[in-house]
């Protein structure tokens, strides 16, 4: 008898379960462009310079280690809070809104889902079709039935914003709706600050409760434009959340590094809540660890680092478009006929190439190129050495 013999093993991992496959291929020539991580154009994920300086100065001061509080490092917390809603938000001047430190956007996510289970046990919580998908294993871990709205349009290979809003005008009051601020994942389609301006209204409308995920902040044109949502949302006056992730923006993945911000109606209750999400952190994993808070705080609140990561940041933001332009053009060259311009409007780290589920394994079967099934593939993995491959294996593909 085991006591867990009533247990089935559970399906490999959409994206982390598709880089374990990845990894056990014993082909010699593959290419993984599967999971989300930026690697430049040596196949290497970098240590940013400015990362590096921190790193090196944290060393030679040998500093302790004890427990951080629960909600983390109150210098990251702040100097976070200023990058997600701009250095004069008038929400945070007004005590409005509570920061906590996560384990990178997952723990964002999910502590800020534990503690809508709990204030708000019936609302439904929807996501875009399609969306991250793990989205889907946080939120109904958390509790929630899920609810979608449309978002991909296939026909037009953009955002169905007429879609959108007309479901979330029928959305219930009180449904928790998670939008993704920039470069969204998988399709690498983002509306427009016109668009966000008319999601806000129809959300303040139908009082829906929005939850940003914005782990990409400065991929899709810079750190201020990013956050347009989240200033267009503080500046309607509703409740909301934000979880930002450093995973991405600062090459800290292994780190685990990222924040929840709540946007309460006054400071009392921003307080409760802060109190709440503490103990959300206490039962789950005590307190958070140190380094990526040190790092990321130390960068933020540094004047000549911070230029130094924003500068970073923008690098790597235009390898990943000249990477789409050099796929969409070798894609072409080799006689793809198909329209191809969504790749190089999307945004941010995902092409999301149209490929059927079929398509992807052949892709994966034959040429052991690595895609996810949804046909989302990662700009980001993409670098003068394998292109010509890619681009010959896709190109195969989809040619039939
Ligand atoms: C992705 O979408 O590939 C990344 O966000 C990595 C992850 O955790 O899924």
């Amino acid at each position: 008898m085991s006591i867990y013999s009533s247990l089935q093993a559970a399906p490999k991992d959409p994206i982390l379960g598709m880089t374990e496959t990845f990894n056990a291929d014993p082909a010699p020539v593959k290419v993984n462009l599967g999971v989300g991580v930026y690697q430049d154009d040596t196949g290497k994920t970098p240590l940013m310079a400015c990362v590096q300086t921190v790193e090196q100065d944290l060393a030679e001061r040998h500093r302790s280690r004890g427990y951080l509080p629960m909600d983390g490092l109150a210098a990251f917390n702040s100097s976070a809070q200023a990058l997600v809603f701009g250095e004069n938000s008038a929400v945070c001047q007004a005590g409005r809104v509570v920061s906590q430190q996560s384990l990178a956007g997952t723990g964002a996510l999910r502590v800020g889902a534990n503690l809508l289970k709990m204030a708000s046990p019936d609302a439904q919580l929807w996501l875009s079709t399609p969306s991250w998908e793990n989205h889907e294993l946080i939120f109904t871990r958390a509790g929630f039935e899920l609810g979608a709205y449309r978002y991909y349009d296939r026909a037009s290979g953009g955002v169905d914003v007429e879609g959108m809003l007309e479901d979330l005008a029928g959305a219930a009051p009180g449904t928790i709706v998670v939008l993704h601020a920039c470069c969204h994942n998988p399709t690498g389609c983002d509306l427009t600050p016109a668009d966000w301006d008319r999601v806000v209204q129809v959300v303040v409308d139908n009082q829906l409760v929005p939850f940003i995920d914005m782990a990409y902040q400065g991929l899709s044109h810079s750190v201020d434009e990013d956050r347009y949502p989240v200033t267009a949302f503080a500046d309607s006056g509703i409740e909301f959340l934000v979880a930002n992730s450093f995973s991405k923006t600062f090459g800290l993945y292994g780190e685990r590094i990222g924040a929840i911000h709540f946007v309460a109606a006054d400071g009392d209750r921003a307080k409760k809540i802060l109190s709440q999400t503490k103990l959300i952190a206490r039962s789950m994993y005590s307190n958070p660890p140190t380094q990526g808070a040190a790092i990321v705080a130390e960068v933020l609140t540094t004047p000549e680092l911070k230029a130094l990561w924003a500068q970073e940041l923008n690098q790597m933001k235009d390898r990943m478009k000249q990477m789409r332009q050099v796929f969409r053009a070798g894609l072409e060259a080799a006689g793809v006929d198909q329209d191809l311009s969504f790749i190089t409007s999307q945004a941010g780290m995902f092409s999301y190439s149209g490929m059927s589920v079929a398509q992807m394994q052949r892709l994966r079967s034959e040429f052991h190129v690595y895609g996810l099934d949804s046909g989302r593939l990662c700009i980001a993995a993409m670098n003068s050495r394998n292109m010509d491959f890619v681009v010959e294996s896709v190109a195969t593909v989809l040619k039939g």
